[in-house]
């Protein structure tokens, strides 16, 4: 354990470059090892979570290296994936956890998986189900939990899989089952999540075909078993982790910052939207489109923020933001309402939980009621509390931006989880005027 605390901050000035995307990241690496030839990646993450990405894949035969400042991936091809020797051990990330095992499921072999306390906590039956539909079996911990074994197939059906949650990690579950299965493996989005397994998929020339269906929800088919060609990949920097710098500089006084090339893939952009109906002072430059996403650079002045009523539609373009948006509505000024918040109790922890029991303790009014949490602003928060983050990157650093702002310096019990997605967090913030040590 290393705790770390936030004090008060006079304010962010300058430019800051956050880590590269988290999801781009892992898809990268796996299209790369699925691709017949070398694929580069440049601005990969180095953070835990898309290293443990990368060692599985070695170990499940492709060859990942790094060459300067760029990541070189020898793929095996579509089919070519070899039986791994050991336990694949993805630490803290579900969405190794999940995209693996779509991945390993149509082949004749067995992969075991594992994971940290955390993940072991996670539930992993939503990604088991489709690949059972399409005749996978699987040695779980009771409740669908981590550890467990993939039985894979050769002979893996194709199926056509309705999402009972709106998740791109079980949508990229079945996707890359698919991708090793003859036919075309359908998923149907009602409420459509982050699409970058689809761009990539494209862009590494698999025939994906993305349509609407009589009730306006998302079908994506996929034709398997195709050739993927080497891309040479550009990681836009990832708007969840551009998240906590931008609150940061929008409640203390006297910021302007500029972060440059973030993602803003339009199902990634719910935070910029709530943030911008609370009175935000931000400001999107040089939108462009470099490799297969959306990018800006993101002007932020400090603001004064109103309460507003955030829409339980919105949650899948924003279900990581909602730590770092309750800081942000305990800074502001009046009521904010965050409904359709059921997805927040499984993630890296109960984040329902750990923000409201967090807040109160820094001196917020919260209300959790079901899947809504209700956070009732006044200005500056009191602070003074030590909170523990059970191993949760994001509510490690949610807690120390609500330092930055609050009368009290704020304790995060252990930080170390930040490296899974944002391993310069705190030096980042340092050097545009924070004070966490
Ligand atoms: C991710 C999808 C989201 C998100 C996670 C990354 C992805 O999870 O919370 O951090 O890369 O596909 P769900 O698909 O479970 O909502």
């Amino acid at each position: 354990m290393s705790a770390l605390c936030s004090r008060f901050a006079d304010g962010l000035h300058g430019t800051i470059s956050v880590a590269g995307d988290k999801s781009i990241s892992h898809r990268a690496l796996i299209f790369g090892a699925m691709a017949v030839g070398k694929t580069t990646i440049t601005g990969l993450l180095e953070g835990e979570d898309v290293l443990c990405t990368a060692e599985a894949l070695r170990h499940l035969g492709a060859t990942i290296t790094k060459e300067g400042t760029l990541w070189v991936v020898d793929g095996v091809g579509v089919g070519g994936l070899q039986e791994p020797s050991t336990v694949l051990d993805v630490g803290n990330s579900g969405t190794s956890a999940r995209l693996l095992m779509g991945l390993v499921a149509s082949y004749p072999f067995t992969t075991f998986f594992t994971g940290d306390a955390s993940l072991r906590k996670r539930p992993m039956q939503r990604a088991m189900t489709p690949l059972q539909q399409m005749g996978v079996a699987f040695t779980a911990r009771s409740g669908g939990r981590l550890p467990l074994a993939v039985n894979g197939t050769a002979d893996t059906l194709p199926i056509t899989y309705t999402l009972p949650v709106p998740s791109a990690q079980v949508k990229s579950t079945v996707l890359l089952a698919g991708l090793n299965t003859a036919g075309i493996t359908k998923v149907i989005e009602p409420i459509p999540s982050r699409d970058h397994t689809e761009r990539m998929l494209e862009a590494f020339g698999a025939t994906i075909v993305i349509s609407h269906n009589e009730q306006n929800e998302r079908v994506i088919a996929l034709e398997g078993q195709p050739e993927l060609k080497p891309q040479n990949v550009l990681v836009p920097r990832d708007p969840s982790s551009a998240a906590f710098p931008i609150v940061a500089a929008l409640i203390t006084k006297n910021s302007d910052v500029t972060l440059t090339n973030i993602c803003l893939n339009p199902h990634r952009i719910g935070l910029i939207t709530t943030l911008q109906e609370m009175g935000a002072r931000l400001t999107l430059l040089n939108k462009r489109i470099e490799g297969s996403e959306d990018v800006a650079d993101i002007r932020v002045e400090s603001s004064t923020l109103k309460g507003v009523d955030v829409p339980a539609s919105r949650a899948p373009s924003m279900i990581d933001e909602y730590p770092i948006l309750a800081v942000a509505a305990s800074c502001a000024v009046g009521t904010t309402t965050m409904r359709g918040l059921g997805e927040l109790k499984v993630k890296e922890s109960d984040r329902l939980a750990g923000i409201a029991t967090g807040l109160a303790a820094c001196g917020v009014t919260v209300e959790v009621a079901d899947d809504t949490l209700i956070v009732h602003g006044k200005g500056q928060p009191q602070g003074g509390a030590t909170i523990a983050v059970n191993l949760d990157h994001r509510m490690a650093m949610s807690f120390l931006v609500l330092g930055m702002a609050s009368k009290n310096p704020i304790t995060v019990d252990d930080g170390s989880a930040i490296n899974t997605s944002f391993p310069n967090f705190v030096n980042i913030m340092n050097a545009a005027g924070a004070n966490i040590q």
